[in-house]
């Protein structure tokens, strides 16, 4: 008989997690105006929220922090996670931030100036907010194959070739890189293939312009690229990292996400002229060059997380068990941005409640369905997230109306899964009975799913 697939890890602590009665939920999140991001956290019961900062550090992690160095200066930790960064990706010259945000406010500041254009394939929030508000344009250049959630194919994160080509005939000058996030989080945590990295190179060169990667989940891509890709089956997940940076001129990273640390970001680049050029920004904002907003034992769990996530192993534990999940969805007819990504699956919450009218915004209705049933907390990447058109201020509802279940690494059991995808199970039995969602009662003018106060209809 074969063995089953089991987890390359074993636990060693545990953080117990509380159950609560649907009473007590119903009361918690009308206090929280039905919005999850109000709930207190010892409310919840399992943490969809984010993968970002979430994940369960390794023992290895634990035992670095107790050696970091604290000094303002020069520290050890810090030479530690320059030596692990350049051993990884090939990059030279490290700039430390507190976390991914960070790295783009510090780089962005150096690079960025109104009117400029940058092409890329779907910018994450962060990445958007830090190129419009300095007034230049984030420009969309991802396959339209992205928008289509039921399509199956194997790196739906790519850039479009043609579109990026396009806008650097048209734009060429005022284009100062191009930007490429893998995975691909605002599609799905989808992948970049290796072929795609590569094409865009190639049109970067062919107009002399740099390209940096948004990195944060840049270890589940490996793994994607390793288990997708021809050619690449053989190659190991450190082989594969390499020749993706090999592609890049410079990197900013979330290390949140793939180098499992609940605090962390760097630059990383092979340009002295982008490294001299941010530094300053670093000094100003973040800090000192060798500590840049982090202590240095964090710097140091950093530099272990990034070693042990670039294992095969590790990623693989990982992605079977969102793929688990989304095994389970797909047994009880549950409709998701297919196929399931790296960090996390992404619900159509039409295919859950067909019944909401849009205007009732589906998604949050379906995030506070799936926390009343069983203090599940996801998060609405839909209709509300979409904030209103900034000249018209009608809703936005032509993109998609999603509920992101993102999965933290090494902390949930499949047993936990299994609660997952029953919840959903039983709110979609509902379906018929819900045909009211949620009404805003108030909210921000910006970014207004952190704050926004809703009335259930
Ligand atoms: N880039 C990507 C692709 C991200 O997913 C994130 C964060 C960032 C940059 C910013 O990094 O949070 O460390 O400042 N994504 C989190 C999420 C918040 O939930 O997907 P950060």
């Amino acid at each position: 008989m074969e063995l089953p697939f089991a987890e390359s890890w074993k636990i060693k602590m545990v953080e117990p997690i509380r159950k609560s009665t649907r009473k007590e939920r119903e009361q918690w999140l009308k206090e929280a105006n039905y919005n999850v991001f109000q709930l207190s956290a010892d409310k919840v019961y399992i943490d969809l929220l984010t993968d970002s900062g979430t994940g369960s550090m390794s023992q290895g992690q634990w035992a670095a922090m107790m050696m970091g160095d604290e000094s303002y200066a020069g520290a050890s930790s810090f030479h530690n996670l320059k030596n692990a960064i350049k051993n990884i990706t090939g990059f030279e010259y490290v700039i430390p931030t507190h976390q991914g945000r960070a790295a783009e406010n510090v780089l962005f500041s150096y690079l960025v100036k109104p009117g400029d254009i940058i092409p890329g394939n779907s910018h994450f929030d962060t990445t958007k907010g830090h190129i419009e508000s300095r007034k230049a344009i984030a420009l969309d250049c991802t396959i339209e194959e992205a928008k289509q959630t039921q399509l199956e194919i194997p790196f739906k994160g790519n850039v479009d070739p043609k579109k990026l080509e396009k806008a650097l005939e048209e734009h060429a000058d005022k284009i100062p890189f191009i930007i490429v996030t893998i995975t691909n989080n605002t599609s799905g945590g989808q992948p970049v293939s290796m072929q795609n990295l590569r094409e865009v190179r190639e049109i970067a060169d062919k107009y002399n312009k740099p390209v940096l990667f948004d990195s944060a989940r840049f270890a589940e891509n490996a793994y994607f690229i390793k288990v997708r890709e021809k050619g690449y089956e053989d190659k190991t997940i450190k082989e594969i990292v390499k020749e993706m940076f090999s592609y890049a001129d410079g990197m900013t990273m979330s290390a949140k996400k793939d180098a499992i640390v609940n605090m962390g970001g760097f630059i990383a680049t092979r340009k002295k002229d982008w490294f001299d050029g941010a530094k300053n920004f670093c000094i100003v904002f973040e800090g000192y060059l060798t500590y840049g907003g982090m202590n240095g034992r964090d710097m140091n769990a950093l530099a272990v997380g990034l070693d042990e996530n670039t294992e095969f192993e590790m990623l693989e534990t990982r992605i079977k068990q969102v793929e688990y999940l989304a095994s389970k969805l797909d047994e009880y007819g549950i409709a998701y941005q297919r196929p399931a990504g790296g960090h996390g699956i992404y619900v159509d919450a039409h295919s859950v409640f067909p019944n909401v009218p849009k205007e009732e915004f589906p998604a949050q209705t379906l995030t506070v369905e799936l926390y009343l049933e069983a203090g599940i907390r996801g998060c609405e990447i839909g209709y509300i997230l979409a904030d209103r058109d900034p000249v018209t201020r009608e809703n936005r509802f032509g993109g998609l109306d999603l509920v992101r279940l993102a999965i933290p690494r090494r902390v949930y059991t499949n047993n936990h899964m299994d609660v997952i995808a029953a919840a959903l199970k039983n709110c979609k039995d509902r379906a018929d009975s819900i045909k009211r969602g949620v009404k805003i009662a108030e909210e921000a003018e910006l970014m207004r799913h952190f704050t926004v106060k809703l009335e259930r209809l």
